[in-house]
């Protein structure tokens, strides 16, 4: 059977062990494939005995549980029957799939806690888009020879951007990205662009992107230590600073780290900076505002994010805060940088200078809706609800005899973790070593916190009923002052 599988792949491309044939005279160019799919693979027990010992091999560290395994619920894809157009079958299969999928999505959108994901959202009016295959590939301010694209959509949230972090129309370039990832890869390579030997700063906090933009720019990375609280530690940085004082320094500032929701002194950042020795033409900033980019601005006291600082570049995701249904992000950067990265490409008559090729279109109609529908008004607005309503999880913890931080300027509650997996599946709570987190979000209301509250203190009478195990004592992850725990609880 593969043997023919092989013989009409060989007939198609012309191709036998490796080696390019000349196509013989009789090729049939309409012919197909008689057995399309390959078959499926079995378990192979060498493989597995092979990745097991491979696994035995490995310096054992602390267990992270995974997920489970998808393969156990995935939905298979079926070949329709010949005479489907007929009966239908195949219709109402798809269909019944489809109508229990969303009740699903609903379930887990009520019991959703633990993501940064805005679920509080109304795009009905764009669903007349959903036809269309909208792609903005190349450059947002250069039309491309594609004609169904919503760069001018792009431009206008981009411009709204601008204006946030105060850079000025002919001085910015940006794009709309996939998702905050690609914020950072893209800010990370334009710093590398303009310091082809600097080194890359950043916090032991800083996303995973952060580190794996260093492994795939092959760039020398030095981690930074963190404060309790998440944020860097500009003592540390300034040490490290001083050791590298020879090679320009590129750094990743965190506008909200993923764990502990805190936020980077971006003023003592470039005052340590400028106390080592680094004029302003030997370093570039890149803020990752994946997550509070766009809270920051309406927070009091918050360091404020701005062009008119020495940074180079800003990105924030766009389905976090701001509460997009599709991965997408923003990302901002000086125009003066941008020339360094970039190359005109015929085939798309416009210019390459983002991380993809081709790139969602629909992401900035959604982002330019909800911007022109909130405005900065509703954003305040939202921000001020949610840093109410993380304050109100932080002291119901704490009154529950729970060890519970909550930065100041952030949404982001960090407490013991629970006990039970299955509890933390069912809320989605995102977990890290003894601590878990839930990121308040616009949709995250008093009734749903009640409800994780009670459930969460029920549950945990259970845990630690017959006192043979403790809550672990969290001091070094929050702090003694937020440390409930045996010893510190007094
Ligand atoms: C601080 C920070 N940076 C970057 C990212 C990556 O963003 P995305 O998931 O949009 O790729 C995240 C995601 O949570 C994050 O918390």
């Amino acid at each position: 059977m593969v043997g023919a599988v092989e013989n009409v792949m060989a007939s198609v491309s012309g191709k036998v062990n490796g080696a390019v044939e000349i196509l013989r005279g009789d090729f049939d160019s309409t012919a197909v494939v008689a057995e399309p799919l390959p078959p499926v693979v079995e378990d192979n027990e060498s493989l597995r005995d092979f990745e097991e010992k491979e696994e035995d091999a490995k310096p054992k560290s602390r267990e992270i549980v995974l997920g489970n395994n998808v393969h156990t619920s995935c939905l298979a894809v079926t070949e329709p029957e010949v005479n489907d157009e007929l009966t239908g079958d195949q219709d109402a299969y798809m269909a019944s799939v489809l109508a229990r999928y969303r009740k699903t999505l609903v379930d887990r959108t009520k019991h959703h806690l633990g993501y940064p994901y805005n679920l509080d959202f109304d795009y009905g009016a764009l669903s007349q888009l959903q036809h269309f295959s909208i792609n903005n590939l190349g450059d947002p301010f250069i039309e491309s020879n594609y004609g169904v694209h919503s760069r001018q959509f792009e431009v206008g949230v981009l411009d709204w951007f601008a204006r946030l972090w105060e850079i000025e129309k002919n001085e910015y370039w940006g794009y709309i990205t996939n998702c905050g990832t690609e914020g950072n890869l893209h800010g990370i390579l334009v710093g590398r662009e303009v310091f082809p030997d600097g080194i890359l700063y950043a916090s032991k906090e800083s996303h995973y992107s952060v580190f794996k933009a260093a492994r795939m720019y092959r760039m020398e990375c030095v981690k930074v230590d963190t404060l309790t609280s998440g944020e860097i530690d500009c003592a540390d940085f300034k040490v490290k600073l001083l050791a590298n004082k020879d090679k320009p320094a590129i750094i990743n500032v965190n506008i909200g780290t993923t764990v502990k929701g805190a936020v980077d002194d971006l003023d003592l950042v470039i005052q340590t900076l400028e106390e080592c020795g680094f004029s302003h033409d030997r370093f570039y900033i890149h803020c990752d505002g994946a997550l509070f980019g766009l809270m920051m601005p309406f927070v009091k006291r918050a360091p404020k994010v701005t062009f008119k600082k020495p940074i180079g570049s800003v990105s924030v995701s766009g389905h976090k805060f701001v509460g997009c249904p599709m991965p997408c992000g923003v990302q901002i950067t000086r125009m003066e940088h941008i020339n360094v990265l970039s190359s005109n490409v015929e085939y798309l008559a416009s210019r390459d200078a983002t991380i993809m090729g081709s790139r969602n279109g629909h992401a900035p109609i959604f982002l330019w809706y909800t911007l022109n529908r909130k405005g900065y008004k509703g954003f305040q607005k939202e921000v001020q609800k949610c840093l109410r309503n993380a304050h109100y999880l932080k002291d119901h913890l704490r009154e529950a005899g729970i060890s519970a931080m909550l930065n100041e300027l952030s949404s982001t509650v960090v407490f013991e973790r629970p006990k039970e997996e299955e509890f933390v599946r069912k809320w989605q709570l995102a977990c890290q070593g003894n601590i878990a987190h839930v990121v308040v979000m616009p949709n995250v209301t008093i009734d749903k916190l009640d409800d994780f509250l009670n459930e969460l203190i029920e549950r945990r009478s259970t845990w630690y009923q017959d006192g043979s195990v403790q809550p672990p004592c969290l001091v070094a992850e929050v702090g003694k002052e937020n440390c409930a725990c045996a010893l510190h609880n007094c």
